[in-house]
């Protein structure tokens, strides 16, 4: 589910006023896409060819770092980030069922960001805390121990909130 009404269009002119406040040298483009994440969430295709023109590269230059750094998008994201590990501690006690229990929850498949931009669900490799496995984050919170009371309780007090 990708997003198609929503911050997908961006103030162009904001994004010509960063643009041209990075020098015309090729190794402004790490940090000028940098700051466009920084500003909009993500690198809005319509970036590409204007960062092109500025440091007088290709677009597919531009293209090729864009995709090549994982922590760039190039789709909007949800506030709330929710990374659900599928690590080896995790697998052993459930994650499996957590993983699915949060997809249905969320009604969003892996990598997928909701219609209405609140959530992106990710997966993970090992979260780092296996003793509290199975585990998910949603931001930079740590949820342990998970099972499925307490998927629905933690969505449902997100909701909750205002
Ligand atoms: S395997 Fe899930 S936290 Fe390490």
């Amino acid at each position: 589910m990708v997003n198609q009404n929503t911050p997908r269009e961006i103030d162009l002119n904001r994004l010509k006023e960063i643009v041209s406040s990075y020098e015309e040298q090729r190794w402004s483009l790490i940090p000028l896409v940098q700051a466009i994440q920084e500003e909009f969430g993500f690198i809005p295709p319509p970036a590409v060819p204007v960062i092109a023109g500025r440091l007088k590269i290709f677009p597919s230059e531009v293209q090729g770092v864009v995709s090549f750094y994982t922590q760039l998008y190039t789709e909007p994201r949800g506030k709330n980030i929710v990374r659900v590990c599928r690590g080896t501690a995790c697998h052993v006690r459930g994650g499996k069922t957590i993983l699915k229990l949060v997809k249905r929850q969320l009604e969003l498949e892996e990598n997928e960001t909701s219609e209405d931009l609140e959530y992106t669900l990710e997966t993970v490799a090992c979260l780092g805390v296996c003793a509290l496995s199975p585990t998910m984050v949603i931001n930079n919170r740590v949820y342990g121990h998970m099972n499925p009371k307490r998927v629905k309780e933690i969505f449902k007090q997100k909701e909750a909130q205002p």
